[in-house]
């Protein structure tokens, strides 16, 4: 005789709470999804945030035409107040653009309508897996103390943290799966910088996409091209240390430098290196914030005594904070970040270098936005 199946008790699911003033596609995702989640129901803005304030949530499907707020709207106001839920768009071919430009804000993915059953499952269990590693992660960059210790206390909750990481349930994409010799650490590491700040996940991916493009025009070996990519992922890495301001909320120096804490390059550069990454990966963390002139820090190296690869991601990251968006800051334009650039070109950059690096994203102005919301392909590629 068969027996039924026990359900699981309604605390211990996730939260889900649907956006959307249409009934038909209400219905639709509560049927796909209430064996998973706790499912909730909001028709408006107002109406989600009332639930948003009264409840924690995990995972919200908003929908982008809403009667009283755009979708995109609502999305950056829950991206500031409940940073920690992730949401996913639900969109028509029609405003696909705009489905994009949410992910640039902060939303985990899109789905078009009308629905394609595997589609919503499919992505639907993928951010609810994440959201439990970030949870994970982010609990632990809040109690950790050992990482930023010792050798010996830095290898230990780096052991602690892996194992953890690898309890949670993953899709077998996301594993943290060992080839060859080393382990694959992109995964965690790309989590640790989202678990910290969804936005220092995108620059760090963005300036991995502006390094590795004018690290294609020099000579560089395959295994520089490699360090090049990986380094200039992993650069703001220290920013992860409890000490680190919500790095969007940072200051924005006259070329793009974001202030903030200061030893996150040194602390970045030890913590990697407790990984075992090659040395040039630990240098490009290390000095990228050192200037051509000798006034940069930590270490305030001068000209060529600044590695090459550093010199560019420098480049790269003023480049990419001139032309992010930040609440209350106009971001400039392609051009315009290319003359301050310049205009500090000799001070702050390698003149050479700076010259090269405009040329390099002029040239490539059509492929940059897209470049701006995805991952760079050269650094999963090279890992
Ligand atoms: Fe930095």
């Amino acid at each position: 005789m068969d027996l039924p199946a026990t359900p699981a008790p309604a605390a211990q699911k996730p939260t889900l709470l649907i956006i959307d003033d249409e009934r038909g596609p209400r219905d639709a995702l509560t049927m796909l999804l209430r064996h998973r989640f706790t499912i909730l129901t909001a028709e408006s803005a107002s109406a989600a945030l009332d639930v948003l304030n009264s409840q924690p949530i995990d995972l919200i499907t908003l929908d982008q035409k809403l009667p009283d707020r755009q979708g995109l709207d609502l999305l950056q106001d829950i991206k500031q107040h409940h940073a920690t839920v992730e949401v996913i768009i639900i969109t028509g071919y029609g405003s696909l653009t705009s489905a994009l430009e949410g992910i640039r804000h902060g939303a985990s993915g899109y789905l078009l309508k009308p629905f394609n059953v595997t589609e919503v499952l499919s992505l639907v269990n993928q951010t609810i897996n994440k959201k439990q590693r970030l949870d994970f992660l982010r609990n632990f960059l809040k109690t950790s103390t050992g990482l930023w210790g010792s050798e010996t206390e830095c290898a230990q909750d780096w052991n602690i943290l892996f194992a953890g990481y690898q309890a949670i349930g993953t899709t077998a994409s996301d594993q943290l799966s060992h080839t060859e010799e080393r382990p694959n650490l992109l995964p965690i590491l790309s989590d640790l910088l989202e678990a910290k700040d969804r936005q220092l996940l995108l620059h760090s991916s963005r300036v991995s996409a502006y390094a590795t493009l004018v690290g294609s025009r020099l000579n560089l070996t395959r295994t520089e091209q490699q360090s090049l990519a990986w380094g200039a992922f992993l650069h703001d890495i220290g920013k992860i240390s409890p000490d680190t301001p919500h790095p969007t909320g940072e200051a924005i120096a006259v070329a793009g430098e974001a202030l903030g804490n200061p030893q996150h390059s040194e602390q970045g550069a030890k913590l990697m290196l407790s990984l075992g990454v090659a040395a040039e990966v630990g240098q490009i963390i290390a000095y990228h914030h050192e200037r051509w002139d000798g006034s940069g820090h930590p270490y305030g190296l001068k000209e060529a005594g600044i590695p090459q690869l550093a010199r560019i991601v420098c480049l790269a990251q003023a480049f990419d904070h001139l032309t992010e968006e930040h609440p209350g800051r106009t971001p400039l334009s392609l051009d315009e970040a290319c003359q301050r650039l310049r205009a500090h070109a000799g001070t702050h950059f390698e003149p050479t270098l700076t010259e090269l690096f405009v040329q390099a994203v002029q040239e490539s102005k059509g492929s940059l936005p897209p470049m701006a919301i995805t991952a760079t392909p050269a650094l999963r590629a090279s890992h």
